[in-house]
Formats: structure tokens, C-alpha cells, sequence
């Protein structure tokens, strides 16, 4: 079956580059990205595109060739549906907070609701593509859903289910679509496969995609985040323990990370790991294997959950002990709020909770971070604070566009994110601004040592400690 038309449902960071790269690479395809969410649309046809929903290195140009061309964005969801052969169901996948399985299953309620349409509006013969991350068997569920309504009608719909889970990581999304290490196709309906592998074989050598059943990619998909998550929390645990004995976690991540078996990515360590994925991926890896009675392995998996939310707690414990055990009235700059550098997306960033704490230790804090803005940062607070039933500390803290200016008077300054930016900064400003004995915080490891130093500031630096 030759893909001329496909429909994306979601307009997130997955539907969006995903889309544009498919669009960017195969001129002869028409997508329209759809999504429920006006404003989001509405962002994505914006003129100006510094204003894009979302901020990937190299998106705008993308977007800029492609889109009024061959790549739509819309809410008309019906009709783009009955106009496709092929979809994509890239809508969000939270951790489900209420009722059974709350606060490790899925909530799968975009998805059914996605499925749904499909079944509804979808016409003649359509393959339908698992782009969002599932739990391993929601093909099933799917499935269900589409062959239902499809015997209710009068129309004959013919649907197949695929699943193609994505890999990209923010920050580096266009470049991980263009070059990704492999495509991963799941499914039990060969031709379907081959229509989805020759969309891709248009820029992706053949042996880069590989083909499986349906549960083993549903699974892989989960798996590989699971294990990408688990060196984080390794090397965080590790960075704990350079600090306790005079290691330094910078050569002992070079030393392990050489040998070929083990390789030497994945291994940098810091405040813990952020974005809307590991988490959420990893609860739900734990809430399938209690469903299967594997008690002894869900536990294992949790134990990366349990060190990253150590690890986040740990940061902020030895911030107030630095500065004397107290931090009462004390300002602290932050630099970094995103979950990492290049991406304006805040989901699970360690600096949420990590300012959270400081914030009811009494401190004043104020936010720096190149991408993200003021009205984020307050939300993501106020979430924190609602979820914990603290009142809300709005009052105390402050956001600059100006990073200089955030460490005026600040008798602390951390460090969350790895921006190039943070890489060189002016330390001599910073300390004529900041308060003595002024104290940075090197989560990331990355600051120049020598520097700090030189200008008589105050040095903690992720699993080396104290200079
Ligand atoms: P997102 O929240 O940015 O985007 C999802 C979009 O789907 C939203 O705009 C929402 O309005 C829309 N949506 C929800 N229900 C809809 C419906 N019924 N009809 C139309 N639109 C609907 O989420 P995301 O970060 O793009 O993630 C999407 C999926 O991809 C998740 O399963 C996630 O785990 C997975 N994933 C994410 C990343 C990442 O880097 N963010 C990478 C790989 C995989
Ligand atoms: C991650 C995976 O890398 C992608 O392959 C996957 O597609 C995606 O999740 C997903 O399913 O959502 P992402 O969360 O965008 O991508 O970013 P990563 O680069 O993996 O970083 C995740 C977190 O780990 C960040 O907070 C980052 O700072 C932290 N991290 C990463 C470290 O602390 N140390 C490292 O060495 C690497």
C-alpha cells in the first residue's frame, strides 16, 4: 500500500518534529498534524517562528520549507482522519493519578479517545501507527476499539495496527529523526510493515529498521528508557560516593565508561534525571511486572526512581547545610530550570523540586534559564506546591532575563542545567554581584573550577564536593 496521505494526532514534541522530518524527506506525502489543543495549533501556524510551541535546534527551518506545502497543522480531526492512510497516535501518555493503578499505570484515556475517532471517522483500508509510548499489549486494546465500530458500520473499514515507538531526545529531536540510531516496527500484518519501512527507507538505510511483533516493541520502547535511566541513577549513586571518599566522579566515569561493554555515554552525573518520560516509563514497567506477579523485579526497577528522587533531595540538604544550616531570608540564584539544556520543556525537571525544597527551607530564589519564561516556572511551582498542600511561596521568588542580574546579592548560585551558556560564564561579575561567602553549586560538573576560585567564590561541584 503506497502512503499518500497520513494524519498525526498530537501536536506535542513527538507528533510535531516527527511529522516535520517525515514531511522534510518525503515531498510526496501529504501530513496534516492534528490536536484537540487550539492554542497549540494555533502556535505551530505562527508566522514568526521563534514562536513555535516548542523549541528544537533546527525545527524552524523545517517548518519553514515545509509547512503550507506538504506538512498541515489543523483541529479539524474528522476529516484529516477519514482522509488518511495512515495515522500516527502521538497524544500524551501520563502516569494515571487517580483510581486503580494511580501513580504507576498509564492513563490511556487519550489514546482510547484517539482510537476512537479512528474507529469512527477512518475510511477504506488504514494502517495505524503506535507513536506515543504504551504499555506492552495496548496494541490489543487498540485493536479492539477499531474492530468494534468497524463491524457497526456499514462503511467496510479495514484497519492495521503498528507499533513505532520513538527514540528522539529533546534537544537533539531533529537531528535523532534524521539520524536515528534504528526504527523499531512492531506489527503482524506484513504489508503494513512494508508501507511504514518504505516511508522511512526514504533517508534510513534498510538495516537501521528493524521488525518485530507487536510486544516486543511495545516493550523495547520501555526497556531502552528504563536502561538509559538506570546508568543516570548508577552514576548518580556513584557520585555520591566520590564525594564521601575522595574519588572524582569525572575520571571514574572515564575509566568505566572506555571499556567498549560498558561505553561512555549516559554517564555524566547531576541533579538527577528530569523530562516527562523516564519516569513515568519506568512506573509503569513496575506496575506490568506487579500485574505478572514479578514482585522481585518490579522492585529492582523502582530502585532507579528511589536514587534520582535521593539524589534530588540530597542536593538540595547539602545547599543548606553549606550555608551555615540555614537558609532562612537567604537568596539563591538558579541557573537552569528546563529538565536539560536546548529544550523550553520544564515536565519532571529536577529544579522543580529542588527549588520546592528550598523555597519552604525560607529561601528567595531567582530563576535564569535561556529557553523557559516566567509563566512556566510559576506553574510548575504551583504544581508542586498544590500536589504537596504547602501554600503557595510566589512571593519569594523572581525571574530574570538578565543572568547577571539574578545572582545580584545572592549568597548562593546553582547550577542545574548543562547550557552551553553556563559554560563560560563571567565570574568575576558574579562575585562583585553576589553576597560573601558566596557559594556556587556545579551540578552538572561542567563550570570552570580554576576560575571560580580565582575569584574567591565559595565550590561544590557534582561528586567531587568541596574544593
Ligand atoms: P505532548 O503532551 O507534548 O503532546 C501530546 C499532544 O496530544 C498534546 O498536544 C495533546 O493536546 C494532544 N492530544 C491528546 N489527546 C488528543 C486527542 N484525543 N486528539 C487530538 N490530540 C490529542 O506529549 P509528547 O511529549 O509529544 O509525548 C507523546 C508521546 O510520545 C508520549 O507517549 C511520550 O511518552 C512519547 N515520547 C515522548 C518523547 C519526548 O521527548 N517528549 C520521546 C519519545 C516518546
Ligand atoms: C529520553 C531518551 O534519551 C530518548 O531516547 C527517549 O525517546 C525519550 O527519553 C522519551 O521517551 O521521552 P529525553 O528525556 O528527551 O530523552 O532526554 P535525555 O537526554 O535522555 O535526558 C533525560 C534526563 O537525564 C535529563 O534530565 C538529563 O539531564 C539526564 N541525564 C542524561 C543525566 O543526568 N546524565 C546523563 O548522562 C544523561
Amino acid at each position: 500500500m503506497k502512503i499518500k496521505n497520513i494524519c498525526c494526532i498530537g501536536a506535542g514534541y513527538v507528533g510535531g518534529p516527527s511529522m516535520a522530518v517525515i514531511a522534510y524527506k518525503c515531498p510526496n506525502i501529504q501530513i496534516n498534524v492534528v490536536d484537540i489543543n487550539r492554542e497549540r495549533i494555533k502556535q505551530w501556524n505562527q508566522k514568526d517562528l521563534s514562536k513555535l510551541p516548542i523549541f528544537e535546534p533546527g525545527l524552524d527551518k523545517i517548518i519553514e520549507k515545509c509547512r503550507g506545502v506538504n506538512l498541515h497543522f489543523s483541529t479539524d480531526i474528522e476529516k484529516n482522519i477519514a482522509n488518511a492512510d495512515m495515522i500516527f497516535i502521538s497524544v500524551n501518555t501520563p502516569t494515571k493519578t487517580e483510581g486503580y493503578g494511580a501513580g504507576l499505570a498509564i492513563d490511556l484515556k487519550w489514546v482510547e479517545a484517539s482510537a476512537r475517532k479512528i474507529s469512527e471517522f477512518g475510511t477504506g483500508e488504514t494502517i495505524v501507527v503506535e507513536k506515543s509510548t504504551l504499555p506492552v499489549k495496548t496494541a490489543q486494546t487498540i485493536k479492539e476499539i477499531l474492530e468494534l465500530s468497524s463491524k457497526n458500520s456499514s462503511n467496510n473499514k479495514i484497519f492495521h495496527v503498528l507499533s513505532n515507538p520513538e527514540f528522539l531526545a529533546e534537544g537533539t529531536a531533529i537531528n535523532d529523526l534524521i539520524n536515528p540510531a534504528r526504527i523499531l516496527i512492531g506489527g503482524n500484518h506484513a504489508k503494513s510493515i512494508k508501507s511504514l519501512s518504505n516511508i522511512y527507507s526514504n533517508w534510513i538505510d534498510k538495516d537501521k529498521i528493524i521488525t518485530t511483533n507487536l510486544w516486543s516493541s511495545e516493550l523495547s520502547k520501555l526497556i531502552a528508557n528504563a536502561f538509559l535511566a538506570q546508568r543516570v541513577s548508577s552514576i548518580n549513586s556513584v557520585s555520591a560516593i566520590c564525594e564521601s571518599t575522595g574519588a572524582n566522579i569525572q575520571d571514574v566515569a572515564l575509566a568505566v565508561g572506555k571499556d567498549h561493554r560498558i561505553g561512555e555515554y549516559f554517564l555524566n552525573a547531576g541533579p538527577g534525571f528530569g523530562g516527562s518520560c523516564f519516569k513515568k516509563d519506568i512506573l509503569n514497567l513496575v506496575y506490568i511486572c506487579n500485574h505478572y506477579g514479578l514482585r522481585e523485579v518490579s522492585q529492582y526497577w523502582e530502585q532507579i526512581i528511589n536514587i534520582n528522587d535521593w539524589q534530588k533531595k540530597r542536593i538540595s540538604k547539602l545547599i543548606v547545610q553549606k550555608l551555615f544550616g540555614t537558609i532562612s531570608g537567604k537568596k539563591i540564584a538558579i541557573f537552569g530550570f528546563a529538565f536539560k539544556a536546548n529544550t523550553n520543556d520544564t515536565r519532571e525537571s529536577p529544579a522543580i523540586s529542588i527549588s520546592n525544597e528550598l523555597l519552604r527551607e525560607g529561601a528567595n530564589l531567582s530563576f535564569y534559564d535561556p529557553k523557559v519564561n516566567s509563566l512556566q516556572i510559576e506553574k510548575e511551582l504551583n504544581l508542586e506546591n498544590h500536589k504537596s498542600e504547602i501554600t503557595k511561596l510566589s512571593n519569594k521568588w523572581s525571574f530574570h532575563s538578565d543572568k547577571y542580574e539574578s545572582t545580584i546579592k545572592a549568597d548562593a548560585l546553582i547550577i542545574l542545567t548543562d547550557a552551553d551558556e553556563f559554560k563560560c560564564l563571567d565570574w568575576g561579575k558574579i562575585s562583585k554581584n553576589m553576597r560573601a561567602p558566596a557559594w556556587i553549586f556545579d551540578t552538572k560538573g561542567f563550570c570552570n573550577t580554576t576560575e571560580i576560585q580565582k575569584f574567591g567564590l565559595k565550590l561544590w561541584t557534582i561528586g567531587i564536593g568541596e574544593f
